[in-house]
């Protein structure tokens, strides 16, 4: 069975096609980088306006570098939230439209539970019960599986995300968008020992992260050392940039990282599980999975990260996840709504 998935709930358009739930046979993605990185950020009316313009584009292309025809697909998913209101409707309206006149079922899908499901297309020996931490531009989750499809969420931000905070950086610092791959890029030549950034605490006792105190110690560190963001005229390349900057963006990518190890690592000591896994667009960090393995796999604990083009928002994760879905006979209705805050 052949499910077409459709995802642009942030700033990439998405289109894949998927047989059996994992077999993707194409993954095509349309991204905004260029259109946002001036802005250093989404600019979520530019972003709708783009998906209006590639979705069908995106979607002919998944279909032809599948060497699918229209009758090979079986039904339509599509991510419903959370996300950005103008960015999920467009891909929503676009797939309801197209399921309606392919007389085909539709459904929509959960973002975050896709970030979930990439790790089980990508590593389908992955055990449960599991840890499952999604880390992205907008979540920083952290789940417990009892068995797969079945999830809880035991920790959460309390304010920024892990990829926000590594975005804000960077588009305070005049480094550009999106952070994460740039600090990832540059971390290596500095010092990530330089800046004793702490793990915070939360006091009630509970799992949850904060990632807005350590953006505050970083503006700090720069005010009291005087170091300047970057000029217009300056690349973002180690040679333009001064050594005690390169310290802090090695020090702030190790912080989040260890925070988010933190994490895990009291969960464990409330749930047993059988494997780690993490997801979404921060996961594709070396050394956030260099650190897992370390950390985890020493415990004779596996650690599952899907490879790089599931991590960050594709279509074949929304259309792997709606296929079990179909398998039970679950479709959506006509009038299913977008959920910008939608939670799993
Ligand atoms: O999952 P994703 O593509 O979109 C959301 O659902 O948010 O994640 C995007 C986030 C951005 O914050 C970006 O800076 C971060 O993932 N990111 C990374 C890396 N690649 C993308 N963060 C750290 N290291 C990377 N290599
Ligand atoms: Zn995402």
């Amino acid at each position: 069975m052949i499910v077409l998935g459709l995802e642009s709930s942030c700033d990439e358009t998405a289109a894949a096609v998927v047989r059996e739930g994992t077999e993707i046979l194409s993954s095509v993605v349309a991204s905004q980088v260029p259109t946002h990185s001036e802005y250093g950020g989404v600019v979520p009316e530019l972003a709708s306006r783009e998906h209006v313009d590639n979705i069908w584009f995106v979607v002919e292309k998944s279909l032809e570098k599948a060497s699918a025809e229209w009758n090979d697909v079986a039904a339509i998913a599509v991510t419903r939230g959370p996300g950005l209101v103008g960015a999920l409707l467009v891909g929503l309206a676009f797939a309801k439209a197209l399921a309606y006149a392919r007389h085909l079922p539709f459904l929509g899908v959960n973002h975050l539970e896709g970030h979930i499901y990439s790790v089980f297309m990508d590593h389908p020996e992955a055990e449960t019960p599991a840890l499952c931490l999604v880390v992205s531009g907008g979540h920083t989750n952290l789940y417990y599986l009892p068995e797969r499809g079945e999830y809880k969420l035991i920790a959460r931000s309390r304010d920024d995300a892990a990829g926000e905070a590594l975005d804000k950086l960077s588009k305070f610092l005049g480094l550009g968008y999106p952070g994460g791959p740039i600090i990832e890029r540059l971390a290596p030549y500095g010092d990530e020992d330089a800046i004793p950034f702490r793990v915070p605490k939360i006091t009630d006792g509970s799992l949850d992260f904060s990632f807005s105190g350590l953006k505050t110690a970083a503006l700090r560190y720069l005010q009291t050392n005087d170091i300047e963001p970057l000029r217009a005229d300056q690349e973002s390349v180690p040679s333009e940039i001064p050594q005690p900057l390169l310290d802090l963006l090695a020090s702030y990518q190790k912080a989040i990282i260890n925070q988010l190890i933190d994490r895990v690592e009291r969960a464990l000591k409330e749930y047993d599980v059988h494997s780690i896994q993490i997801s979404g667009g921060v996961s594709c960090n070396r050394q956030l999975r260099e650190d897992l393995l370390t950390t985890f796999e020493a415990q004779g604990l596996p650690v599952h990260c899907p490879n790089a083009s599931l991590t960050t928002d594709n279509a074949a994760m929304i259309a792997g996840a709606a296929y079990h879905r179909l398998k039970l006979g679950k479709t959506d209705s006509w009038d299913l709504k977008a959920n910008p805050n939608l939670r799993l």
